[in-house]
């Protein structure tokens, strides 16, 4: 098989880099480990930045996310049982956020791709890269038992963290740069309608615990827990006694309760890999970097990326200049530093690290009193929480 951009990774870095391709005239084959019900159904992040709702609008996906999406002006954050509203709207000058489950807005590209007859090619084996220092880059897989080869001009390496790209670089090209946090997120979806409007951050003395949603009938709710939490220890109704204990404010809000319809546990950690790009392979999205789910950037930096990367590889194929695609990992870093330190910030805002004393947690509430009071504290986090310009 021959193509213009071989990708490995159907996930929302690998399947817009292919839809953003197409806008551009470029072939791409889009190669993926697991099967289309199962990429449609798995459940993961839940907000969309401005700046990646409008690149989906750019990209002609924005009718299903319009119409579904649940547009937002503020985020809370709550501690000393008080909810304090942050609002990014009128602090960013009239931007938002939009709550979409990422599973949609992969249905969006999968649909979008093979109504133009992309070819996405699930539930393949033995994935493996190969010649990418060279011009004449190659990607084998099996497809049904079979052997196939696909030559390309490039490759794009978006098969998230635990993909098989970044450990085909030779030694000694990349640098790691890594943070481990020493908690997870115990994470569920109830069957219940929101009982608040906006995200809820909350800071507590048991830990923190998130509210957000999916849409007017399904709750989204996180709680730290321990990085290896046992699920078998969580029956659903401990995990409402320790949700509401985190969540109630004094003036009596908390989350509305139903039916647990999914439950899972994130670990935690900031990494970053440098230069995102060797010879003709560039790598997106989780398998380049990967944050903690506190800023809710994950799903936002992938999407960033491969807009970044799809320029430079039109730019290639329009003029056979380079300069763009030689570029790519300095632009991106750029932006992915500034994003991790967000991540990074507002995790170690808002968790209880066992490390810490009395101190600790003084500074962490006067923070929040901060961040919460001060307008230029508070533009700071919106600007972020929307989106960094790309
Ligand atoms: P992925 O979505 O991981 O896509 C990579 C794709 O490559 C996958 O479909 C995988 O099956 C495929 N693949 C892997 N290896 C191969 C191979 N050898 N051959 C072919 N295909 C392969 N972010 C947030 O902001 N908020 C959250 O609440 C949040 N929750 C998360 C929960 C979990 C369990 C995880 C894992 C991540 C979560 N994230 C969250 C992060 C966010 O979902 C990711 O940042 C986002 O999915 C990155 O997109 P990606 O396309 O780079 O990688
Ligand atoms: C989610 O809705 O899943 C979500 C929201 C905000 C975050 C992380 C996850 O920071």
């Amino acid at each position: 098989m021959r193509t213009q951009v071989g990708i490995v990774g159907a996930g929302p870095a690998g399947l817009m880099l292919s839809h953003l391709l197409h806008l551009e005239g470029i072939e791409s084959i889009v190669l993926e480990a697991r099967s289309r019900e199962y990429i449609e159904g798995r459940v993961r992040a839940g907000v969309l930045e401005q700046t990646t709702a409008d690149l989906m609008a750019e990209a002609g996906l924005g009718e299903r996310l319009k119409r579904e999406g649940l547009l937002h002006h503020g985020i809370y954050l709550s501690f000393h049982g008080t909810r304090h509203p942050i609002n990014l709207t009128e602090l960013t000058g009239g931007r938002s956020i939009t709550v979409y489950a990422q599973h949609e807005v992969i249905k969006d590209l999968v649909q979008a791709r093979i109504e133009a007859g992309g070819q996405i090619y699930f539930d393949v084996e033995d994935v493996s890269i190969h010649d990418f220092e060279t011009d004449h880059p190659k990607i084998r897989f099996r497809k049904d038992g079979r052997p196939e080869e696909i030559d390309c001009d490039f490759i794009g390496a978006c098969d998230g963290f635990h993909g098989i790209c970044r450990p085909s670089i030779p030694a000694g090209v990349l640098t790691a740069f890594e943070r481990h946090y020493p908690f997870g997120w115990l994470g569920i979806l109830a069957e219940a309608a929101p009982s608040s409007e906006e995200l809820v951050y909350t800071y507590h003395e048991r830990g923190f615990a998130l509210f957000s949603m999916r849409s007017p009938t399904v709750t989204r709710l996180y709680l730290q827990c321990a990085p290896d939490e046992d699920l078998a220890q969580w029956p659903d109704d401990r995990v409402w006694t320790e949700m509401m204990t985190r969540f109630r404010t004094t003036d009596g809000w908390e989350p509305n309760q139903g039916p647990v319809i999914q439950k899972g546990v994130t670990d935690m950690r900031s990494f970053v890999i440098e230069p995102m790009q060797y010879g003709r392979l560039f790598l997106a999205g989780d398998a380049a970097h990967i944050v903690p789910p506190t800023g809710a950037k994950g799903l936002n930096l992938a999407i960033a990326d491969v807009a970044i990367l799809a320029r430079g590889m039109a730019q290639f194929f329009k003029s056979g200049r380079r300069e763009l695609l030689d570029r790519y990992s300095e632009t991106c870093l750029r932006r992915i530093w500034k994003v991790q330190r967000f991540s990074w910030w507002m995790t170690s805002m808002l968790h209880r690290f066992a490390s810490d004393n009395d101190f600790d947690q003084r500074r962490q509430l006067a923070e929040l009193d901060y961040v919460t009071s001060s307008r230029a504290a508070m533009t700071s986090l919106a600007e972020n929480y929307v989106g960094l310009p790309l």
